[in-house]
């Protein structure tokens, strides 16, 4: 419970400062999809060519940050609304920071994702849908997770007993199990650049 006497403090440097700064404009890259989908990958990827570039970055990825500032959380409905939340929370703050937060999270439900976009301004907030079969996520069980799920050793494991929710609106789609890895970056700095996240010549002058 917030108590009523906490008071906002502004502080002297603004995200304007820092974008400034930064040279680039600060939001969240927000990936979205089954566990196996490519989450973490192009999270990465993202990131490193963000990062040759010169921007300032940040990965944010569910299986490091469940062991700490969200290693009391379960799987439970409840238990990855409050991980959602509270990652969404931490990404504002990197935005705040003028950094570019890039966060590789199931986020199974649109309920979870829609408050994160809320919490933030118009336009900070772009939802990348790593769009992958289940059967492929399946074939490659790179951690063996769905072996156990299908077993019933992992009990409610997204797409096998409990549910994902594929985004209606996604600012950006990508399908991994039909695009390389490069193909799908491709895609996302485009379609970040036409959403004036950042602009081509800066890219290229930094390179
Ligand atoms: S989320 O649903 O709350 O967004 P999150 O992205 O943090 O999930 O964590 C997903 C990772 O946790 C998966 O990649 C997988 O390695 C691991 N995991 C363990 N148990 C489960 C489960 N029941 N459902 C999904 N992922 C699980």
């Amino acid at each position: 419970m917030k108590s009523d006497n906490v008071v906002w403090h502004q502080t002297a440097i603004t995200r304007q400062d820092r974008n400034k700064l930064h040279g680039h404009k600060s939001c969240i890259v927000w990936f979205t999809g089954l566990s196996g989908a490519g989450k973490s990958t192009l999270a990465n990827a993202l990131e490193q060519r963000l990062y040759d570039t010169g921007c300032a970055t940040i990965v944010l990825d569910g299986d490091n940050v469940r062991h700490g500032l969200c290693g009391d959380l379960s799987f439970s409905a409840d238990g990855r609304e409050e991980n959602i939340r509270r990652i969404g929370e931490m990404s504002k703050l990197f935005v705040d920071a003028g950094v570019i937060a890039i966060t590789a999270f199931i986020s199974p439900f649109r309920h979870d994702r829609r408050r994160v976009r809320n919490l933030v301004e118009e336009g900070d907030f772009v939802e990348v849908y790593c769009r992958c079969s289940l059967d492929t996520c399946e074939e490659r069980d790179v951690k063996g997770m769905y072996k156990l799920a299908r077993r019933g050793e992992i009990k409610e494991f997204t797409g096998i007993s409990s549910p994902y929710e594929e985004p209606e609106q996604a600012d950006i789609t990508v399908d991994t199990d039909k695009q390389s890895i490069d193909e799908c970056v491709d895609h996302i700095i485009t379609e970040l650049e036409r959403l004036q996240i950042f602009k081509k010549t800066q890219l290229n002058e930094a390179v």
